[in-house]
């Protein structure tokens, strides 16, 4: 295992295996969309499947795959396929939209991926429509029948917004009445793909489960996993769960065993870094397996302590979640 300056182990990799999306989540892309990158500028899949080789050597053992939305990757589930055959890997997992998702669910299961991100900001059609910029949601609803039928362990991932879907957040938490989720209330980071939409976080961590407390006074606060950035919660009797994740506020940062390819290829080590390796240059130059490893130790060994020193060290933020993989 591989432990990084401030002796945090690096086991979980973040693979962004596009950066394109079909949905415009106003919060993530400006409606026009974000320039897209050129293909020849994305990572292929082998030298994806090379990477993650090259990690697992190294202790990682867990690869989520994120995008853009991965499902509009042409190729995606012989890549998974030949991906769950990493030795050293044993959880992989993906973040999705659900609009393409649905059909693919048995393959996943049967594949052995063991849980499934379904990102959903509200359960109301035209808030979605407006959230989103697309009509998409009975689709993005069967695929969350289908990884529930399918047993894949399934968390929803809610961004709180203000002025958007705070009416959404007790009918989200209502899902875990009956059904076995995690339903995740995640602050809005400044990530939208032009800057961040208010000055200060309003719907921080704590008003958040302010907010829900009201609504549902019996929330508990349930005991958390080591290297988790969601602070659970559940109210007694139901069989989902809640996590609120502090991605603006930062609580977490002193247990991140976190990494993030972006699709171009950049090694990041914090979410609030610029970037801090260009690894598709040293695929791409020819640098051996021992070549690679050795830059990637170099990475791991310059992390910052947190991500308010990751953001302090880059430039402003234009990026959007679809190039960085959330
Ligand atoms: N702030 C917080 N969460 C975001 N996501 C995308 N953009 C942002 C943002 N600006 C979420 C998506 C997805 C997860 C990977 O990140 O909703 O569920
Ligand atoms: Fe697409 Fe996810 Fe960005 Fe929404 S948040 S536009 S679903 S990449």
């Amino acid at each position: 295992m591989i432990y990084d300056n401030h002796n945090r182990p690096i086991t979980y990799l973040r693979l962004a295996v596009t950066d394109r999306c079909n949905l415009r989540c106003f919060y993530c892309m400006p409606e026009e969309g974000i320039r897209y990158l050129p293909k020849q500028q994305v990572l292929t899949y082998e030298e994806m499947e090379r990477l993650v080789r090259v990690l697992a050597r190294l202790g990682v053992s867990k690869v989520r795959i994120t995008g853009g939305e991965p499902f509009v990757r042409v190729g995606l589930m012989p890549f998974l396929h030949r991906l769950s055959e990493t030795p050293g890997l044993t959880d992989i997992s993906l973040t999705t939209n659900g609009v393409l998702t649905a059909p693919h669910v048995s393959d996943l299961a049967k594949l052995g991926v063991k849980s499934v991100n379904l990102s959903i900001d509200t359960l109301d059609r035209e808030r979605f429509h407006k959230i989103t910029r697309r009509d998409e949601l009975p689709a993005v609803l069967n695929t969350l029948d289908a990884l529930l039928s399918a047993g894949i362990t399934t968390k929803l991932n809610a961004v709180v917004m203000d002025g958007q879907n705070i009416d959404d957040l007790v009918p989200l938490t209502e899902l875990t009445r009956h059904l076995p989720v995690d339903v995740r209330f995640i602050e809005e980071m400044p990530f939208n793909g032009e800057g961040s939409h208010y000055p200060v976080l309003y719907w921080t961590h704590t008003r958040i489960v302010d907010h829900l407390r009201a609504h549902f006074p019996e929330l508990t606060k349930l005991p958390d996993s080591p290297f988790s950035t969601s602070a659970g919660y559940q109210i007694p009797g139901h069989q989902g769960t809640v996590g609120i994740i502090a991605a603006f506020s930062r609580t977490f940062c002193g247990t991140c065993n976190r990494i993030r390819l972006t699709a171009q290829g950049t090694l990041k080590t914090c979410l609030y870094d610029d970037g801090v390796l260009d690894v598709r240059e040293l695929l791409r130059r020819g640098d051996t397996d021992e070549q690679l490893t050795a830059a990637f130790l170099r990475a791991f060994a310059h992390r910052p302590a947190t991500g308010f020193d990751a953001e302090q060290n880059r430039t402003t933020v234009t990026e959007s979640m679809a190039t960085i993989g959330g």
